[in-house]
């Protein structure tokens, strides 16, 4: 045993797996009333368990949250976290608007349902492709990035001879505590136009004729535990001049780990909308955008143990890795990781959790106290559902795992497994 044995606890599971987990009479982890032991046997691994109660609970939170201080807003399901249709069916029921910030975002969010007119297109880059198509399906607002961006919509609007509605993306020059890679409010960022050339911009906007400006968009980062940088850049945006509507971003983090604490979602809601408040007056449309805080915690993905092995340190191999949750190599992120099989069985030893890549920086969690691990194991990590399907990848040709939606004990594959079919399916010639 190591010092001190901890196994799951219910504050645990609480805090970091999705609403409702649970371990079942058997000892097994249980999510969405399904026990993962069976789901393995059944779907294969890895898989990604969605707990559908969890993804509409936090909707709820953040639209009742958000409905308790203001009468006019709207909250965007940012789909870059979690881009798949049936998570976009799920949100777009619970009456959720979308951002979607590529052509394929905007695809998969009208597959998902969502209206059109309350789709917003964000990006740095985007081409003139998707600006097409976005201007084809109707989509509500394009949120303008610099310059070049402006006068092309321009110029595409005029074709169509319509008025298209925008805002304009700032960047509010306040960065949170978070990874360099996912902080985008700090002045030298590839995002938004910078706080002192936004005048510029919104003048130049308010003067055109196919574009209207409705409103200011800012989103300072991603994964933030901390609530006085949303404020901060609120209070940033308020000289800028008198709007109809504030985009006020996402970026609420959530808990990987049972040290990490994230404000609840009605404080975030609290303190943003409070902000606007009393920034940027009264009688204004808000929008919140958040991703990772409506998807992460309710995902798990399962993998099968293929083997343990002990050298300097204690090694548990899994049949997924970097090809199914690339954040712990992109920003060294933390996870936990239990045996659905015992789940409650008390840790052995601490262990390294590896991938099957041929990267040796392809650990998934590190030091993670185990019970006696084994091949054939089913192990499983928690949070993984914001970035994880979003970054999946086929590194050493792995298809892609399944999202399976599971809810009151009924589980059904909303995405399947990919096949080595599908690793062929683009070639072009014998
Ligand atoms: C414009 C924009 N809005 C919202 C989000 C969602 O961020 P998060 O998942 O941290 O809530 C992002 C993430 O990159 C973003 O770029």
């Amino acid at each position: 045993m190591i010092d001190p044995p901890v196994a799951v606890t219910s504050s645990q599971l609480s805090q970091v797996y999705p609403l409702g987990a649970r371990v079942n009479e058997s000892g097994h982890l249980e999510i969405g009333g399904c026990d993962a032991v069976e789901l393995a046997r059944e779907f294969g691994t890895p898989a990604y368990v969605v707990a559908e109660d969890d993804l509409r609970a936090r909707a709820r939170s953040f639209v009742d949250a958000v409905a308790a201080r203001h009468d006019d807003f709207d909250v965007l399901f940012a789909s870059k976290a979690f881009p798949c249709t049936a998570v976009c069916r799920v949100l777009a029921e619970e009456g959720l608007a979308c951002d979607v910030a590529s052509g394929g975002e905007l695809a998969l969010a009208l597959s998902g349902g969502f209206d059109p007119a309350r789709i917003y297109l964000h990006g740095n880059a985007k081409s003139e492709t998707e600006l097409r198509e976005a201007l084809t399906a109707g989509v509500g607002h394009i949120v303008l990035d610099s310059l070049h961006d402006c006068e092309r919509l321009e110029r595409l609007v005029a074709e169509l001879g319509r008025v298209q509605e925008v805002l304009i993306r700032v960047n509010p020059n306040v960065a949170g505590t978070t990874h360099a890679a996912i902080s985008t409010g700090q002045a030298d960022s590839k995002f938004g136009f910078a706080l002192d050339q936004a005048p510029a911009a919104i003048a130049r906007v308010r003067a055109s004729p196919d574009l209207q400006l409705v409103g200011l968009h800012f989103h300072i980062g991603s994964q933030l535990l901390e609530l006085e940088p949303f404020r901060a850049a609120v209070r940033a945006i308020a000289d800028l001049g008198d709007f109809p509507v504030y985009n006020l971003g996402g970026g609420l983090g959530v808990p990987y780990t049972v040290e990490q604490h994230s404000p609840a979602i009605a404080d975030y809601v609290e303190a943003v909308v409070g902000a606007a408040h009393d920034l940027l007056g009264q009688g204004k449309r808000l929008l919140l955008e958040p991703g990772r805080a409506l998807v992460a915690n309710s995902t798990v993905t399962l993998y099968t143990i293929e083997g343990v092995k002990r050298n300097v340190s204690s090694w548990v191999a899994v049949d997924g890795g970097m090809s199914d949750n690339l954040r712990p190599m992109l920003y060294g992120s933390a996870y936990e990781a239990l045996i659905a099989d015992r789940a409650t069985a008390s840790p052995t030893e601490r262990f390294h959790v590896a991938g099957k890549h041929c990267e040796s920086g392809d650990v998934i969690v590190r030091d993670v106290p185990l019970p006696e691990p084994r091949a054939g194991d089913i192990l499983v990590t928690p949070a993984t559902g914001a970035y994880g399907h979003a970054l999946a990848n086929n590194y050493n040709g792995v298809p892609r795992p399944p999202v399976i939606f599971c809810r009151g004990g009924s589980a059904r594959v909303v995405v399947r497994r990919e096949t080595y079919q599908d690793l062929m399916r683009r070639d072009v010639g014998p």
